[in-house]
């Protein structure tokens, strides 16, 4: 008998654990039995290339990837089959939507669905496709931790633990030198992992983009440490959190999104210019939380998505999205899934945690 035909592709930023999500569809696929699974490389990407980059799965291929931060499959935030770039004469970009040759392509490859790994932009791409009557299933990935259809995203974990290890080091760093630590982490728009890393290392201070912090508060309770004898402070602070109501970061050439980046030396040069006389030391740490290894919790998690995924397929159950709701492998729409997003609520659980730890915000009073 002829053997469906399933594509799976990785889309937006990397994230540890999409290996994992690629062998739990495969093996989960075989176990099965009557599928093929394949790979469009850096993600819808390898559809529109001359011949198609597109490789058939094997187990050699996926045998022990699970372990392996990244994607075997590359990915890409560029090329949105719905504002794709295409560049004209006069060196500017156009954009244009390429969704329904992009669905005629896969439907005369032979394809049964499509498996989508990807955030919340990736998913907007998938519920678009669904509508335009391609077979989609989506899986949630971001280590920002910032879809609202899921209690967790996996890779998440692994950049807590990456971050954390991280501050633990500043930790005594700082204090043998009688300083203020600032340590940037990632989080455009939610704090979750600065969060996570506040409670999880122990820091004075936390700065997330939900919450807009004073300056002259940040340098009070920095004062109030040395003073009282402590003499060093460790802070984390979000990419996304606002100095002076003002993101820090830049625009690439082509690019609508803004780069973030640099939020830790601007707070640094905020103290300093107030007044702030401690000696200050700023670390990005960056792509650092993609990359490497997730911890055995994210490949569960992305495993089981995979595993969820290869079963919605199976039962064409398309237009939705896998998720992990109240401890369970679940599934939403993907209209739902990319409703609203997973923002840092202030009577969230560990914003009561960590004011009970007295780690400041740096809120107004
Ligand atoms: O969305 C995940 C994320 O890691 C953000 O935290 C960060 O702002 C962004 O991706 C960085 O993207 P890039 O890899 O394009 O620099």
């Amino acid at each position: 008998m002829k053997k469906k035909k399933i594509l799976v592709l990785t889309g937006g930023g990397d994230c540890p654990g999409l290996n994992a999500v690629i062998r739990g569809i495969y093996k989960a696929a075989m176990t099965n039995g009557g599928y093929e699974v394949h790979g469009c490389i850096e993600a819808f990407n390898g559809l529109l290339k001359d011949p198609v980059e597109i490789v058939k799965l094997t187990k050699k291929m996926v045998g022990g990837i699970h372990v392996k931060g990244g994607t075997i499959l590359k990915t890409t935030n560029k090329g949105n089959p719905l504002e794709f770039p295409i560049l004209k004469k006069d060196g500017s970009y156009e954009y244009k939507d390429i969704t329904k040759s992009l669905i005629k392509k896969i439907k005369k490859l032979g394809f049964e669905a499509v498996i989508n790994i990807g955030g919340d932009g990736s998913q907007k791409i998938s519920q678009a496709l669904y509508e335009k009557g391609l077979n989609i299933i989506g899986v949630p990935k971001t280590i920002d931790n910032d879809l609202s259809a899921t209690d967790l995203t996996f890779g998440f974990s692994t950049a807590v633990q990456i971050a954390t290890e991280a501050f633990d080091k500043l930790v005594t760093t700082a204090e043998s030198h009688n300083r203020v630590m600032i340590m940037e982490v990632m989080g455009r728009d939610a704090g979750w992992i600065a969060l996570h890393t506040a409670i999880a290392g122990g820091s004075e201070i936390c700065l997330i983009p939900e919450i807009p912090f004073d300056i002259d508060v940040v340098a009070k309770k920095i004062n109030k440490r040395y003073t009282k004898g402590k003499g060093f402070v460790n802070i984390v602070i979000a990419e996304g959190a606002k100095i002076n109501d003002k993101i820090v970061g830049k625009h690439a050439e082509g690019d609508a999104n803004i780069k973030l980046g640099g939020v830790g030396n601007a707070l640094r040069q905020a103290l300093e210019q107030g007044g702030c006389k401690a000696d200050i030391r700023v670390t990005v740490l960056g792509h650092t939380q993609r990359g490497g290894t997730p911890v055995a919790f994210d490949r569960i998690l992305a495993t089981a998505f995979g595993v969820k995924a290869f079963e919605l397929v199976k039962d064409k159950k398309y237009g939705k999205m896998v998720s992990y709701t109240n401890n369970d492998i679940t599934e939403t729409t993907l209209v739902e899934a990319i409703k609203s997003y997973n923002y840092v609520n202030e009577d969230h659980y560990l914003i009561k945690t960590a004011k009970a730890l007295n780690i400041s915000f740096g809120e107004s009073p």
